[in-house]
């Protein structure tokens, strides 16, 4: 069969299960030819094996059950780059290259970096799409980047990216402000509320942590729910984790007071009035700023907490 009556035929058998079909298709059958999608249409006589076709069966079948594409292909554009992933970590989404757009805009008013070294810390790896974005843009220079992740499989997955880019890491805490590129199996900040930051003069962390609260997560579309929960839902709203980060981050700068810090994180859309009241409500705790962010859909799903004092 040629490309044009594989692709014509694949549309019709995903016309009904996905908003997507003609995209999802097209992922499909490139994936398998290991051709990207654009040379599928420069050569629409192109004659699929028999193997091709089984294995091309064989994805739409799953894709019908509701698999996202980037689990059956295992890869995932985000930002500038493309990314492995597995059913071990969140699929990287669009609005989280706002966060990163954030971070650079923030950057590029400041000017100027105080002085001494930059912590660039990922908080909640996944796939590891985030640190490994900001070190291509940003690079070694002046720069140090640390990943945090909980799970132990998403952590594989952020180590096969990295060795995907080429980036060497030293994986564990005990390496802390010796390597430029770190990568802890951790919880939230636990590891470096007693770390001695005397060496940076700034820290950045970019933290997109589950927020999905438990009502919301019953109501996620059939395909979300392939997603790992623990990379999606928090309790208290969905605002758990998040809450208990913005608490170790004021203890981290009440214990040193040198650093200068900047916290952007990915919120849900029914955040901002919450996150407001409890930043209003710890402002006894030290001097901060703090502003939330829209996404391209006007919603708030940001928040930078800047602590300046
Ligand atoms: C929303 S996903 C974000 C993944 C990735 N940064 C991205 O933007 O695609 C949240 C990640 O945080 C991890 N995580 C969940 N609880 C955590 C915790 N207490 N500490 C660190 N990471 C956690 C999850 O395993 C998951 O990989």
């Amino acid at each position: 069969m040629t490309v044009k009556r594989a692709l014509v035929n694949y549309y019709k058998r995903l016309k009904d299960c996905s908003s997507s079909y003609k995209l999802d298709a097209e992922l499909l059958v490139s994936y398998v030819l290991k051709r990207d999608r654009k040379w599928l249409f420069l050569n629409w006589d192109f004659e699929l094996t028999k193997s091709d076709m089984e294995k091309i069966d064989q994805l739409v079948g799953l894709r019908r059950k509701g698999i996202p594409i980037a689990y059956l292909t295992g890869r995932k554009e985000f930002y500038k780059y493309c990314f492995y992933v597995n059913s071990h970590v969140l699929i990287p989404r669009p609005e989280t290259e706002t966060l990163l757009e954030l971070v650079f805009d923030f950057r590029k008013a400041l000017k100027k970096d105080a002085a001494g070294k930059n912590l660039f810390v990922d908080v909640g790896l996944g796939s590891g799409c985030v640190l490994i974005s900001l070190i291509k843009e940003l690079s070694f220079k002046g720069n140090d980047f640390l990943g945090i992740e909980k799970s132990q499989k998403a952590l594989t997955v952020a180590q096969a990216n990295l060795e995907k880019f080429k980036l060497d890491y030293v994986l564990g805490t005990s390496k802390l402000g010796e390597s430029n590129l770190i990568l802890i199996k951790s919880s939230l900040l636990n590891d470096l509320i007693d770390f001695d930051f005397k060496d940076y003069g700034n820290l950045y962390l970019v933290i997109n942590l589950p927020y999905v609260s438990r009502v919301e997560y019953k109501n996620l579309d059939k395909e979300v729910l392939c997603e790992p929960k623990e990379a999606l839902v928090a309790s208290n709203q969905g605002l758990a984790l998040i809450i208990k980060a913005i608490d170790q981050i004021l203890e981290i700068k009440n214990r040193n007071s040198n650093l200068k810090l900047v916290a952007f994180f990915e919120i849900g859309i029914k955040h901002k009035p919450l996150l407001k009241n409890y930043l209003i409500g710890k402002k006894g705790n030290g001097k901060f700023k703090f502003s939330f962010k829209r996404d391209l859909s006007l919603r708030d799903r940001f928040l930078i907490l800047d602590l300046f004092w």
